[in-house]
């Protein structure tokens, strides 16, 4: 049976059966019937958890641009491939054809060539969503080069740590971005940037804002000074299936960022297929997803997902917000969008707003819906499915993660039924489970546990960046042999999945991912600053938000002062979206007998859940709670 496309129940059934069953034979079938390859593979899936080596279609030879793009010149060359809505409605769109962007992603192949980056090399993209960006990532991956792509929002110490850990020789930037009514100068925070680097390295600037810049000979160039003078098509270099083909830092629980590593064929298997499936896609959808490129919803779900598909996929530059808070729905209307792909930080922002700025807008033409980066609550849920699906649009809320490169959990238009907060059903060949703090399997419905994944898909991550140890000690030592995922989950009678949010020191807000470590170590390198501890806390519009909790080294220094001090540290090492949004002194912070600081209990404080704090008599310092709590913001 062909399993490509699964558009009913019983379908789903009999081929997520065979998923588990006979996996090798499933993903072979689906690997070898709906995807171009120079070699087949000698062995499907080889995986061993306990030592954190997984390998997909072993030997097998391919470039994933040829899927993305070439095939489907050679089928559908006008179709379009990326739509580009500018930030300024006043600016003309972009369009490019399947045939246009195999020139463009060609043309800026051979330009990164002729910088002498080659196979293997790590180029650094650190661009606003503009076409050049998909150009990048796709040139990289055209050549055998792997991509490090570096939200455009994060700061310049974030943007050196992410250069220097992988190694990169070039970075691909632009002079500036436009965001809503600001212009960001991004060539500045490069420039700052590569001050904490070696001497190597190249910056290749996109211009964009055309504000003047400072260009340092011979480490930077101009892309239009050097684009013209190139050939117009690129030959694909042969890539093996287990070849990295980018590298994303997401935040940990604690440390340095860490660098994940997606390969190519796994990768590519299953965003493909994911996509396909749980957006439904068909031939004249109009798909968007509103993610940036820099986080991995942007690149599985923007770029590789929908390209493997032929689809004609959205990029837009701007902000929900500008010129005003109909900007998503008007987009919606004006490309007759089918696929509406966002996150539930932005429903809120939105519905906050009222349905004005969603009145006498044509939304007719969506079919679908969808969720993704955290917990979507009730209320937000509702206002979507009704102002915007017009309870007409199933809504997909896919749950997955940098790590697992494709969603691992969803509903599926017309084949698995939503449910208001839940992710609902495991995506063909994942083996979700819940587990107790021992690791035994929670086998009952109804139950809340730790969730795991028991058995390899084909886009999970294969290491991190330089530090296998690190990979095996934070997904696969907690509950040996299985994979887990950090978040708590509840099932309930029908074997629904629910995620009920991070079960480790990491918040999401605003659906990004944020290490609450790496913050304290940034604002403890503060002078004046004794201690701290990050906590979430519910935020209406962003999910959760942050809650320092500080002490200082002299008593007598002014609050203040150290407040806005701190916030302008996180904005400098990590970037603007790490900011606390409630800042409190206090004199001690709750500690075990052993000396480790009591997150719980502070994570209770900062929800203002004081009557659950559970157990203190046995904290070293049981006094300073109360002092907390009379504090408390
Ligand atoms: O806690 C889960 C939450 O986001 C985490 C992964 O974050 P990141 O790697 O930045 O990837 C976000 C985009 C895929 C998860 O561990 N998360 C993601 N999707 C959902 C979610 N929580 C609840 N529901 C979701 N649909």
């Amino acid at each position: 049976m062909n399993n490509y496309l699964i558009n009913n129940k019983n379908k789903y059934d009999s081929a997520y059966n065979e998923s588990l069953n006979n996996p090798e034979k499933f993903w072979n079938d689906i690997a070898s019937e709906n995807f171009s390859w120079y070699d087949k593979w000698s062995s499907v899936v080889k995986w061993d958890f306990h030592k954190a080596k997984i390998n997909w279609f072993s030997n097998a030879k391919l470039n994933i641009t040829v899927n993305c793009i070439d095939r489907h010149v050679k089928t559908n060359p006008h179709k379009i491939a990326i739509l580009f809505e500018p930030n300024n409605v006043n600016e003309k769109p972009k369009s490019f054809t399947y045939s246009e962007l195999l020139v463009e992603v060609s043309k800026m192949a051979n330009v990164l060539k002729s910088l002498g980056v080659k196979k293997g090399d790590r180029v650094c993209i650190y661009l606003p969503m503009i076409p050049e960006l998909a150009f990048s990532v796709l040139a990289c991956a055209r050549i055998g080069v792997i991509h490090s792509v570096v939200f455009a929002g994060f700061s310049s110490d974030a943007l050196a740590t992410r250069i220097n850990d992988c190694n990169s020789s070039l970075t691909i930037t632009s002079d500036g971005s436009f965001r809503g009514a600001k212009t960001l100068n991004l060539k500045n925070i490069v420039d700052d940037a590569l001050l904490k680097c070696n001497d190597e390295q190249k910056v290749l600037v996109v211009k964009r804002t055309l504000e003047p810049i400072k260009m340092i000979s011979k480490r930077d160039v101009f892309l239009e000074d050097i684009i013209s003078g190139v050939d117009v098509y690129c030959k694909p270099e042969i890539m093996d299936a287990e070849d990295p083909l980018f590298i994303l830092y997401t935040s940990g629980s604690t440390g340095k960022p860490k660098g994940m590593v997606h390969t190519t064929a796994g990768y590519m298997v299953y965003t493909s297929y994911t996509f396909k499936n749980i957006f439904q896609y068909t031939d004249n959808d109009v798909y968007w997803c509103t993610a940036d490129i820099g986080w991995i919803t942007g690149h599985s779900y923007i770029l590789y997902g929908p390209l493997s598909n032929g689809a004609t996929t959205l990029m837009f530059e701007g902000v929900p917000s500008y010129p005003d808070f109909s900007r998503f729905w008007s987009i919606v209307e004006k490309y007759k969008v089918t696929q509406f792909y966002t996150a539930p930080t932005a429903i809120r922002a939105l519905a906050r707003q009222g349905v004005k700025f969603v009145q006498g807008i044509d939304l007719s033409s969506l079919k679908v819906l969808g969720t993704v980066g955290e917990p979507i609550n009730e209320e937000a849920w509702n206002w979507y499915n009704i102002n915007i699906g017009k309870n007409n649009c199933p809504i997909v809320d896919t749950w997955w993660q940098t790590e697992t490169g494709g969603i691992l959990i969803s509903s599926i238009p017309n084949v698995i039924p939503d449910k208001p907060t839940f992710a609902t059903k495991p995506f063909l060949g994942v083996q979700p489970m819940l587990v107790d703090d021992n690791g035994n399997e929670l086998k009952d419905n109804n139950i809340v546990g730790k969730l795991c994944i028991n058995f390899p898909w084909p886009s999970i991550a294969r290491t991190i960046w330089g530090n296998h140890e690190r990979y095996i000690n934070t997904y696969f030592s907690t509950f040996k042999g299985k994979y887990f995922t950090g978040d708590g989950a509840y099932r309930d009678e029908y074997g629904n999945y629910r995620i009920t949010g991070r079960v480790d020191d990491v918040v999401i807000v605003s659906g990004h991912n944020l290490g609450t470590a790496p913050i304290e170590d940034a604002i403890n390198e503060h002078p004046n600053i004794a201690e701290s501890a990050i906590v979430g806390f519910p935020h209406e519009i962003k999910g959760n938000a942050l809650y320092g909790f500080i002490t200082l080294k002299d008593s007598s220094i002014d609050s203040n002062y150290i407040k806005s001090d701190i916030n302008k540290i996180i904005s400098n090492k990590i970037g603007p979206i790490a900011k606390l949004d409630k800042i409190q002194i206090t004199t001690g912070l709750p500690k075990t007998r052993s000396g480790k600081i009591m997150r719980r209990i502070l994570r209770k404080i900062a929800s203002g859940d004081f009557n659950n704090l559970g157990d203190i008599s046995t904290l070293l310092n049981p006094e300073v709670v109360n002092k907390i709590i009379n504090n408390s913001l």
